[in-house]
């Protein structure tokens, strides 16, 4: 019997996992530029730390979690997020001890949804992301931004769209709160299910709503910048004053509160419409927290973060054939051109590779003419055959597919010659 991998899965191999490793490097170098430290946390943990973290009224704690018990009788889920994880590791280390507040933090891995799938949705997917903890500073929250903004310019994507919002303070968000109650109480009942429930637990929420009638309704339901307090009013200004100062283009969007309750002050979306007209909606998201390090157990200390989705980024960047071409080449492909030659071709590759260079070879017994062309698929700088002649002469036979020239060389001289060229090919290159 074949199995199938589940629905909303996909694999990764090949050139794309070769793809992904390459946004993953760039990202990371970007990161490591703007001084953040790679954080590796658990994929399931507490169930409780992402009801409390991402929000009971959130989408993904009402439908999505992949929730279960372990042997145990623990009620474990699969992360859907990291930043709840992220969080909890600065606090279960005491992170916030440290007398050089912030902590910046990289994360990439898998996370887990049970979404509907469809083109850009998946059930497992990466992300990508950063959080940097234990500050309130507006600075910050402008770094995050253009972190964010310059990795997509890293990878030479033109129609990046930053939006950015403002969802004030707590005194800010509960008068907006009050104004949507009073708004959408004179249209719930005849709004979906969901909107139901989200106009009893966060009437916030009903902003998201997909259903095209309650669409409708929420076009015309209160802005939040009438409801920002005067300090939130001052943060949003002079956050759009640091990204005009920098250079960085922005759209106010009021409709954006983002789907994950912890968030105050700033949020942001980047946005891409491929140059093929595609649009992939929010490529990568995220904000402000007042609130969710103190509500998962530690000092009351702010932050800001975002993730990418990284199958997401990679869609954008193939339809705008901005991923590397070649696959990755490799030095030497190593040939046996007798039936006799198979372990002398074996012993030449791990000779090689002891000393450094990438080597591939089948081992196994190939005319020259295929084992050029094995060579040539491979991305292989040079071709080495091994047959009765170079055995017994202890020598080898050398092909250099570049410039088609041929070497013999003595066995004993091998790694001497392969360390001068391929010196000499780099510096060509
Ligand atoms: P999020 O908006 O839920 O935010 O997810 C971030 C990104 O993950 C999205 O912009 C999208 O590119 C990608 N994504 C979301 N769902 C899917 C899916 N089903 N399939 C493929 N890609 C998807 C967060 O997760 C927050 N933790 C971000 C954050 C970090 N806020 C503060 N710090």
């Amino acid at each position: 019997m074949e199995y199938q991998n589940l629905k909303g899965t996909h694999d990764v191999i090949l050139k794309e996992a070769q793809d992904y490793q390459f946004i993953v490097d760039l990202m990371s170098d970007v990161c490591r530029l703007f001084s953040y430290k790679l954080f590796k946390v658990p994929v399931i943990e507490n169930a409780n730390l992402f009801q409390r973290g991402v929000g009971e009224s959130s989408d993904i704690v009402r439908k999505e979690m992949y929730t279960f018990l372990d042997k145990g009788e623990r009620l474990i889920s699969l992360r859907p997020e990291f930043t709840a994880s992220i969080i909890r590791s600065f606090v279960n280390n005491k992170l916030y001890a440290n007398s050089n507040l912030p902590i910046k933090a990289y994360y990439h891995g898998p996370v887990f949804r049970y979404e509907r799938p469809q083109l850009g949705r998946y059930r497992q997917f990466d992300q990508f992301g950063v959080e940097i903890l234990g500050t309130d500073s507006l600075y910050f929250d402008a770094e995050a931004i253009i972190l964010g903004y310059t990795i997509l310019k890293q990878f030479g994507l033109e129609n990046v769209k930053l939006k950015i919002n403002s969802l004030g303070d707590e005194e800010s968000r509960t008068s907006y709160r009050n104004a949507l109650k009073e708004y959408f109480s004179q249209y719930i009942d005849n709004m979906c299910d969901d909107c139901k429930q989200r106009f009893k637990l966060n009437p916030l929420r009903i902003l998201d709503c997909k259903v095209d009638t309650d669409k409708e309704i929420v076009r015309a339901a209160p802005k939040m910048s009438d409801y920002l307090s005067k300090d939130s009013k001052i943060r949003f200004k002079h956050l759009k004053e640091i990204l005009d100062e920098n250079y960085i283009p922005y759209e106010v969007d009021d409709t954006l509160v983002r789907g994950l309750d912890y968030y105050s002050q700033t949020v942001f979306e980047f946005h891409y419409v491929s140059k093929k007209g595609f649009d992939y909606g929010a490529i990568g998201a995220g904000g402000h927290y007042s609130n969710l390090i103190n509500e998962l157990g530690g000092p009351n200390l702010q932050g800001v973060g975002f993730s990418f989705g990284i199958e997401r980024i990679y869609s954008i960047l193939k339809d705008d054939e901005l991923i590397p071409n070649p696959e990755y080449s490799i030095d030497i492909y190593v040939a046996a051109i007798d039936e006799s030659a198979n372990l002398s071709a074996f012993n030449v590759s791990n000779l090689l590779r002891m000393h450094g260079f990438v080597c591939d070879s089948d081992y196994q017994f190939h005319k020259p003419s295929s084992a050029i062309k094995i060579a040539l698929k491979k991305q292989a700088h040079y071709v080495i055959f091994i047959g009765e002649d170079e055995i017994n002469n202890n020598q080898l036979t050398i092909k250099n597919l570049t410039n088609q020239t041929q070497d013999i060389v003595k066995y004993d001289d091998l790694i001497l010659y392969f360390s001068e060229q391929l010196e000499d090919d780099h510096e060509e290159n």
